[in-house]
């Protein structure tokens, strides 16, 4: 969703925001803006469209020289997009201006009262009421800005991450967040300010991580002091390393990152299992587990939650749960569970799936269900993210960034630790016989060179796309553990190439989806050897008896579903419960493919954004 960066100190700021918002892009907006201070002025530059627009824009109309400023990216909330609800917005008297990410549910009743005390308005947004909020508080009080913020924070409903500056003090910016990240990079005498540290990282790799309910005064050359908003208590800045390095934030020769971040799957599978995974020693190696360890075996079940993609990977683990650790599992989507009263009791293990770690529908479950005296865990990219810090326990993916809009490595790094937990909980259930389990982790060992044998298959995939690409629905059926996978390869095609699709399980056909089935319905069909192989090639004789055009994802070497497709696409044999590390590849490629030769925009959809922090 939005994107704030900022910069204070001795450098110019503009390129520094500017090349700042493009590495936000990734997150979805639909407009832009900065405001600089060039020493006397304050100059503000807005626009509808993309950073590249913002940017030509500032150079035909506002001075960019200056050392201190801040830019946005808005992904509309309230209010089209348009230039003037773009951010920044400035209070009534021209001084102060914001940017701001997260939405002000009282805003309408805040509005109301600034009307009436004279406030005007000319955009459609929540931000302009805050900032005229602020100035109000600031001007009837006589306060500094910093104690202006805090006030008018304290009277504020919603979530927000903002950073406000006041052109009478040009040496300060003031910065504060509730439900929505904020990064501060650390250099010398000079701060960064942004939603996550990618703007930054070649400038320093210190970050300061804001946590909920904090506010920052910055200073130019001085320092940072952090607040609590409510209490006003004085907070130690803890200064963190960061891992993340530029290359990793780069697209490192590849058109997309999308492209690049399916590439980087075998490795980014190996680093999720590295240290974890001790094939010799016959061992699952996790501390968030084994710290936790009574909590999971007691527990009556474990309820996952999660959004998109990261709710596939859930399903996912539910087969392997139950399957291989005979625990009860319950996938729920977080934006129905929050609001649904579900039943939870201290007798839950919760496992909250996400990439970002900053989705609010996640967040507030995780919340509820804590509420509730259930242990949560997460399993989550981002290090040091929101849901990371909430979770009572949990384990990374170390994926890297990911930067596309459509998840890929997440989704399958994510598999692959819930795969992790679900062994180690098997083998000290005693589900599992060893030999059992020694198999799995060497299986489960050689997916990633698996992974890159199925890239292999790239350039057919391609051709494959070509024929289909100007399809406007297609199905996705999977069984069983691949089940999940169709729901997935379904959600990549509509996400980035905006042609509608559906995932199904294969045996729900004949209750309704087949009546869709003619001679223009392409058919996406995962019919690996292992799992009820022989009842999806009856669903695949059942799909061509109707005309329907068929595309499978199989075992190597399979030739019997060969006489029926149309295109087979083979991934290499692994067990079962594994195959969604492998089915799921070709679906990303074929999805990836066809967006780009409808010339889609494949990293930025519309209207979509990397990180959902809003409702
Ligand atoms: O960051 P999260 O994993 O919590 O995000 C959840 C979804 O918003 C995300 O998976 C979304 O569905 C992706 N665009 C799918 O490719």
């Amino acid at each position: 969703m939005c994107g704030i960066v900022g910069y204070i100190g001795q450098k110019e700021a503009f390129p520094i925001i500017i090349e700042g918002l493009k590495r936000l892009e990734y997150r979805g907006y639909d407009s832009a803006g900065v405001a600089l201070f060039d020493g006397n002025n304050l100059n503000v530059c807005k626009t509808k469209g993309k950073v590249a627009d913002l940017e030509e824009k500032v150079n035909k109309s506002i001075p960019t020289h200056g050392n201190i400023g801040i830019g946005h990216t808005r992904w509309a909330t309230h209010g089209v997009p348009n230039d003037v609800n773009a951010h920044p917005h400035y209070s009534n008297s021209g001084d102060l201006v914001i940017i701001h990410n997260g939405i002000i549910e009282n805003y309408e009743s805040l509005r109301k009262e600034l009307t009436a005390r004279g406030y005007e308005f000319t955009s459609d947004t929540d931000t302009e009421v805050l900032v005229n909020l602020i100035e109000d508080v600031k001007l009837k009080e006589n306060l500094k800005l910093g104690k202006a913020v805090q006030v008018a924070l304290n009277q504020v409903i919603g979530a927000y991450a903002i950073a406000v500056f006041d052109k009478n003090k040009p040496d300060e910016i003031v910065i504060a967040r509730l439900g929505s990240p904020l990064a501060v990079g650390v250099g010398d005498n000079e701060f960064f300010i942004a939603s996550d540290a990618s703007p930054f990282i070649e400038y320093t790799k210190n970050a300061i991580y804001l946590e909920d309910e904090e506010m920052a005064i910055i200073r130019a050359n001085k320092d940072i002091k952090i607040r609590k908003i409510k209490d006003d208590s004085l907070v130690d800045p803890y200064v963190q390393e960061l891992q993340m390095n530029l290359e990793q934030i780069e697209k490192g020769g590849f058109d997309h990152f999308m492209l690049k971040e399916i590439y980087e799957q075998p490795s980014a599978i190996r680093d999720t299992y590295r240290g974890r995974l001790l094939v010799k020693e016959g061992i699952v190696k996790m501390a968030g587990i084994n710290d936790n360890i009574e909590r999971f075996l007691n527990a009556d079940r474990i309820i996952v939650v999660a959004c998109g993609t990261s709710w596939h990977a859930g399903l996912v683990a539910e087969y392997i749960f139950e399957d291989i650790a005979r625990i009860p599992v319950e996938v729920e989507y977080a934006s129905e569970f929050r609001y649904r009263n579900p039943v939870i009791t201290n007798k839950d293990v919760v496992i909250a799936i996400s990439q970002s770690g900053e989705t609010a529908d996640t967040l507030a479950a995780i919340k509820l269900a804590k509420s509730h005296g259930a242990f949560v865990f997460g399993v989550c990219n981002v290090v040091g993210s929101s849901i990371a810090r909430e979770t009572h326990a949990g384990a990374y993916t170390h994926a890297g960034p990911e930067i596309g809009v459509a998840s890929t490595k997440a989704f399958t790094t994510q598999i692959t630790v819930l795969t992790l937990i679900a062994l180690k909980l098997a083998k000290i259930k005693g589900e599992i016989s060893l030999p059992e389990f020694r198999h799995h982790l060497q299986e489960l060992e050689l997916i990633p060179e698996k992974v890159q044998k199925a890239l292999e298959s790239e350039d057919h995939i391609k051709m494959i796309a070509n024929k289909y690409k100007d399809v406007r629905n297609c199905l996705y059926l999977g069984r069983g553990y691949n089940f999940p996978v169709a729901l997935e390869g379904a959600l990549k095609l509509k996400e980035i190439s905006y042609i509608h699709a559906e995932g199904y399980p294969a045996a729900e056909m004949k209750h309704g989806p087949i009546a869709l089935i003619d001679e223009n319905m392409p058919v996406v069909v995962i019919a690996t050897k292992k799992g009820h192989y022989e009842k999806i090639v009856s669903n695949i004789e059942e799909i061509k008896a109707r005309q329907g055009k068929i595309i499978a994802v199989v075992t190597e070497g399979d030739t019997n579903v060969q006489r029926l497709a149309d295109y087979v696409i083979e991934v290499p044999e692994t067990l079962e419960c594994l195959s969604p590390l492998l089915t799921t590849i070709p679906l990303q490629l074929l999805s990836y493919h066809i967006a780009v030769l409808l010339d889609k925009n494949v990293d930025q959809p519309r209207n979509l954004a990397k990180s959902v922090t809003v409702e």
